[in-house]
């Protein structure tokens, strides 16, 4: 068995805006093993997002092949898609995506909901997750209630509380200072060094130079 989680082969993503065809992603070959903490870099413009979108199953390739977690992707459809979405992938956003008026508990839970876990099992998994990004005391307060950095370490321990084989942050510290932002990074390097396979999006590349690898995006293309 291969140990690779992510494969890209000459993935592209075209965009048709039905004036115009945006080439957001050309040609795009990529292996990501298992266990590794991998950084994607580039500028605004350079398809981040556009990436993410992909590797998140959140969107497809208008051309070539991505097999996750051993899965070919194109042979899913929207149903099979949201499965490995939900199975396989924990996502952490830039602006927390947490559910409003809704204890940290509660939403780092949720996920486990549609994966049928029962109530019970449910909130103590996502107090533990809590508790194991430091929040212990914090179960019972709503996002407004925490600090940005706190929020963060929810949408973090909402991204863990699934076992996911990939993390997958979009640009996880932008909305943070950087005292805060340095934390969640330290987290990430906590993770990884417990097994965790991250992949880490951003422009910063003060970020990502925590990661163990980085890769340059330009204009689509992965860069030497
Ligand atoms: N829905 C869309 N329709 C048409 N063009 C798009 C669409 N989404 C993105 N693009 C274009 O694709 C290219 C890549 O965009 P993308 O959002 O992936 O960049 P990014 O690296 O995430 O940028 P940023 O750092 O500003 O978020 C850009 O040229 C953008 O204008
Ligand atoms: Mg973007």
């Amino acid at each position: 068995m291969s140990e690779a989680i992510i494969t890209l082969e000459r993935v592209s993503r075209v965009y048709d805006t039905g004036k115009v065809l945006v080439p957001a992603l050309e040609d795009v070959d990529l292996t990501i093993e298992r266990g590794e903490f991998v950084a994607i870099v580039g500028p605004s413009g350079s398809g981040k997002s556009t990436m993410m979108n992909i590797l998140g199953c959140l969107d497809r390739p208008t051309a070539g092949r991505y097999v996750l977690d051993g899965t070919p992707v194109e042979e899913l459809d929207d149903n099979g898609l949201a499965a490995v979405r939900s199975r396989s992938i924990g996502f952490v956003f830039q602006s927390y995506n947490l559910l409003p008026r809704t204890s940290a508990i509660e939403n780092v839970a949720a996920p486990l909901a549609y994966q049928g876990v029962g109530r019970k099992e449910r909130l103590a998994r996502a107090q533990e997750a809590l508790e194991r990004l430091g929040l212990g005391e914090r179960l019972h307060h709503q996002p407004t209630e925490l600090s940005g950095g706190q929020q963060q370490r929810v949408g973090i321990a909402r991204a863990i509380v699934t076992e996911p084989a990939l993390l997958l942050a979009d640009e996880p510290t932008g909305n943070l200072d950087s005292h805060a932002g340095a934390e969640v990074i330290d987290l990430f390097r906590q993770l990884h060094a417990t097994g965790r396979t991250i992949v880490l999006i951003t422009h910063d590349v003060d970020v990502a130079v925590a990661a163990d690898r980085q890769i340059h995006i330009r204009d689509g293309r992965i860069a030497a």
